[in-house]
């Protein structure tokens, strides 16, 4: 029997998981997949009603947990590293999804600092901090799996405002550079760069209440016209499903990879219009 054979039906086992941003979106299709296949899962974020919703969800299962953090605030990410260990006595996998794109901007004269700052803050040093805490539990293990969310902004301009291409291209630099280091401790380090997806990320710049029936499908066609690959719509469980891989052992040669999830959207350019 070869090791594909033995795929088990529960991928994660036996294994801790830490997945930040996990309320909404993308963070709670993969807390949901995770618990599915047998993690115990630590869900962060800073919307306290919506987490505890997904764990209720979720049949108040003890192996599902919430713990308040802004990914901004390394005090934070420091207390719900160590909260996840002392309550399931390991970490074998943190995914940093927490993200927000920040609002549009078309004119660079106009841009706001502030809201620059927010963006990596929460894009980049968030998702740096998520790494450095991880890295203090893993490195004595010698093993783990760290795996952010980037983006099809880690890949091409022109596809979002300034600071979300610029943080999801430094999410990608991180990614290789803390696998340089943590490699020889054992633990791989990847990153997943998804295509648009209609989730609340995506319509952030709007009101509450024009995000209505029509503006969602609005979007969604919109991304299923501009996308590659036809007749197929991208969804957060299809994320969260590629982030299942990194986070598995199916996946224990991987590391320092931007796993597109993109249709093949980032590797073919339909301007010349040779095949549409
Ligand atoms: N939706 C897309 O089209 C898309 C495409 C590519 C990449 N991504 C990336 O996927 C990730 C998840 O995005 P999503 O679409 O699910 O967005 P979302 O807005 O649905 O969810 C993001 C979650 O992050 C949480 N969060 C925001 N700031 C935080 C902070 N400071 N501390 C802790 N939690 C915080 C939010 O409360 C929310 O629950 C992001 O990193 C995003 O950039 C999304």
């Amino acid at each position: 029997m070869t090791e594909v054979d033995s795929v088990p039906s529960q991928r994660l086992a036996g294994k801790v998981a830490l997945v930040t941003g996990g309320a909404t979106g993308i963070g709670e299709s993969i807390v949901r997949l995770f618990h599915r296949h047998g993690a115990k899962v630590c869900l962060v974020d800073v919307q306290d009603n919506l987490s505890l919703q997904v764990c209720e969800s979720l049949g108040g299962d003890p192996n599902v947990s919430y713990f308040h953090c802004d990914v901004t605030i390394e005090d934070d990410v420091s207390r719900a590293v160590d909260f996840t260990v002392n309550k399931y006595g390991t970490l074998d996998i943190i995914v940093n999804n927490a993200g927000v794109s920040g609002s549009p901007c078309p004119d660079i004269r106009d841009a706001d600092l502030s809201e620059f700052e927010k963006v990596f803050d929460i894009n980049v040093k968030g998702v740096f901090l998520g790494m450095k805490h991880a890295a203090r539990i893993m490195i004595p293990l010698k093993k783990g799996s760290i795996i952010s969310l980037s983006s099809v902004s880690s890949a091409l301009g022109g596809l979002g405002p300034h600071a979300y291409t610029g943080s999801k291209h430094a999410v990608l630099g991180l990614t290789k550079n803390v696998a340089a280091e943590l490699g020889i401790h054992g633990i791989r380090v990847n990153c997943v760069s998804p295509y648009g997806v209609a989730t609340n990320l995506a319509l952030a710049h709007l009101h509450e209440e024009e995000r209505t029936e029509d503006a969602w499908a609005g979007f969604r066609s919109f991304l299923g016209r501009n996308a590659n690959l036809q007749g197929v719509e991208l969804t957060v469980d299809d994320v969260a499903n590629a982030v299942l891989f990194l986070a598995s052992d199916e996946s224990k040669y991987i590391s320092g990879d931007n796993l597109m999830i993109d249709g093949g959207f980032t590797c073919v350019n339909h301007s010349l219009r040779v095949f549409r």
